[in-house]
């Protein structure tokens, strides 16, 4: 059976990971979180004193150094799930803070960030087999993806689901910071010069505001079918 590439694309914090993973899983292919890979730059950053106080970034030293960031995905077999990597040490809890996500997207917008991450896309994609999420893997990573989904929902509904996960993981946060800073990232991705959020043509929409993951899961699942009997 052919292994098709499969790019699933949309606004933060819309579930979209949540069924991309699902899907990998159920079919098994490869599963990217490519906004991990822009979270990894960011924390490395902020580690290394390249975010100032007032949110400047030190951008000649953080071009000097990216690429010398290898971003990478074990898999957990205990746990069954796939965890992010910097430079060999897992990062995954330390990428997923309200700080690092204040930070991710002015850092995600740089031209020489997106250069470097595409390219590690990208090799992780040569052979298809893969599902990989994010802003632009439809319309800049992976443009012949043969199976292109935008999925979207309404802003409280999307800032609601992060709340809960925030606080299920212990996080201190509250609902109106949650709901401001998933809005600002948006505008930011959005309206950034290069490789901005938006549907590719032949993506197909998904508005999962009212639907269970378990009726996103069998809809993702049914348009794979499709792809593959084309
Ligand atoms: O999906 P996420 O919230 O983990 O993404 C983190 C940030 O990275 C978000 O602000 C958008 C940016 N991003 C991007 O610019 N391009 C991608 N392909 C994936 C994420």
């Amino acid at each position: 059976m052919k292994r098709i590439t499969i790019a699933i694309d949309g606004h933060s914090s819309c579930g979209k990971s949540t069924m991309a993973k699902d899907l990998a899983r159920t079919i098994g292919y490869i599963y990217i979180d490519s906004g991990a890979m822009y979270r990894c730059c960011t924390l490395y950053a902020l580690r290394h004193g390249l975010i100032d106080a007032h949110g400047r970034i030190n951008e000649t030293e953080l071009e000097r150094r990216i690429n010398t960031l290898q971003v990478g995905f074990a898999y957990d077999a205990g746990r069954n799930i796939s965890l992010c990597t910097l430079n060999g040490d897992t990062v995954e809890g330390l990428i997923r803070t309200m700080e690092v996500s204040a930070h991710v997207s002015p850092i995600a917008a740089l031209p020489f960030v997106r250069r470097a991450m595409t390219a590690q896309q990208q090799a992780m994609g040569r052979e298809g087999g893969i599902v990989m999420d994010g802003r632009d893997i439809g319309t800049a990573v992976f443009p012949n993806a043969e199976l292109k989904v935008f999925v979207t929902a309404s802003d409280e509904i999307r800032a609601q689901r992060r709340y809960d996960e925030l606080r299920a993981k212990g996080e201190e946060c509250d609902f109106d910071s949650v709901l401001a800073n998933l809005r600002e990232r948006d505008r930011i991705d959005s309206t950034r010069a290069v490789a901005p959020l938006r549907r590719a043509d032949d993506a197909l929409i998904l508005d999962n505001s009212h639907l269970t993951i378990e009726e996103q899961k069998q809809w993702l699942l049914d348009r794979y079918a499709e792809r593959i009997a084309d």
